[in-house]
């Protein structure tokens, strides 16, 4: 719109790789052309050679960060981007021949392709590849054609009640998932519907929380939490559930980087513990490669199985 001045607040979080790129360049050359733009980003990816000046807000405070010591906020970590995809013997789900269709266009045709049960497995892909509508397909919330065995059985083959139970999904945005006004009624009600009361107990759901660092915000609104916040109650209410699969769709966009080790340390501990399936779509794959077991790419070719995350 030809503003002087552009403010940005986290504008990628959802973005993939590629794309992000792109923009990234598009910003540099409007600042080229006399524009100046701020941006507040959780992830650096791309920033490095981009920007002038380089802030930091800690403790009610904003600081200038000299130049000279940039290196630490733009780490890359290309040591931990491969993922071995063992062969596996036993499928939490199964897709012989499936397609499946959005309005007039075609997301996956005769797709055939096994997913591992009880382990985590990360899917990547460009925007508007199919993602989301996929894992709507695995929670029953989208048509399909062809064979899609949930353990098995035939999707459709189960109740829809006891499927509902053993199949859950963290939605890309976090508003769509909650029924309750305040953040202690929201994990009252996850705690009163747990499949595993056992495990998730007042002191375990105390020390997520901390770690989660949302303590302190219970009698606050869900709608009064930050992005970030909100998106960390909606992964820890689904997990205090505990369904034997999960299903996430970009559980880590908008969180900072300490949050992200968090998240995927409180989910790699409920997957042992509880054997639970987890397959989870996420653009931002820095720092998160070690928690993984196996790793879709989800293109143009449809799905299949890389070791390498490009991130
Ligand atoms: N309700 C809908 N009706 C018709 N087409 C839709 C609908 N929702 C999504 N689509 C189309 O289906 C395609 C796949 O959408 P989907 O949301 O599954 O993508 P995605 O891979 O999750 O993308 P992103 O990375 O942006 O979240 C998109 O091209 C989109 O335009
Ligand atoms: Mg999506």
């Amino acid at each position: 719109m030809g503003a002087e001045i552009i403010l940005l607040d986290e504008p990628f979080a959802a973005v993939d790789p590629e794309h992000r790129h792109e923009l990234q360049v598009l910003l540099k050359k409007l600042v080229d052309q006399g524009h100046g733009i701020s941006v507040s980003d959780h992830d650096t990816s791309g920033y490095k050679n981009l920007i002038t000046d380089l802030y930091r807000i800690e403790n009610r405070h904003i600081a200038c960060i000299d130049s000279t010591a940039w290196s630490p906020f733009f780490k890359q970590d290309v040591n931990d981007s491969i993922v071995t995809n063992d062969e596996f013997n036993e499928s939490v789900f199964s897709m012989a021949h499936v397609t499946v269709n959005n309005g007039k266009q075609s997301i996956l045709k005769n797709s055939s392709f096994e997913w591992a049960k009880d382990k985590i497995t990360l899917i990547t892909g460009p925007n508007g590849i199919g993602k989301s509508s996929l894992l709507l397909t695995f929670a029953r919330l989208h048509d399909y054609e062809g064979s899609l065995l949930y353990q098995r059985k035939l999707r459709d083959k189960l109740r829809k009640k006891i499927y509902a139970r053993k199949v859950g999904l963290v939605f890309q945005n976090a508003a769509d998932q909650f029924l309750n006004i305040t953040v202690s009624e929201e994990v009252e009600q996850a705690r009163a519907h747990s499949h595993h009361a056992d495990y998730w107990t007042t002191e375990k759901v105390d020390q997520c929380m901390q770690k989660l660092n949302l303590i302190g915000l219970e009698k606050h609104s869900v709608y009064e939490l930050s992005g970030g916040q909100q998106k960390k109650l909606q992964i820890l209410i689904m997990l205090i559930i505990a369904p034997d699969t999960l299903l996430l769709d970009e559980p880590l966009s908008g969180l900072d980087t300490n949050s992200i080790q968090h998240v995927m340390q409180i989910i790699k501990q409920s997957s042992n513990d509880l054997e639970q399936s987890i397959i989870m779509i996420s653009h931002q794959t820095h720092g998160i490669i070690q928690y993984i077991d196996y790793h879709v790419r989800f293109d143009q070719n449809g799905l299949k199985y890389e070791s390498v995350v490009n991130s």
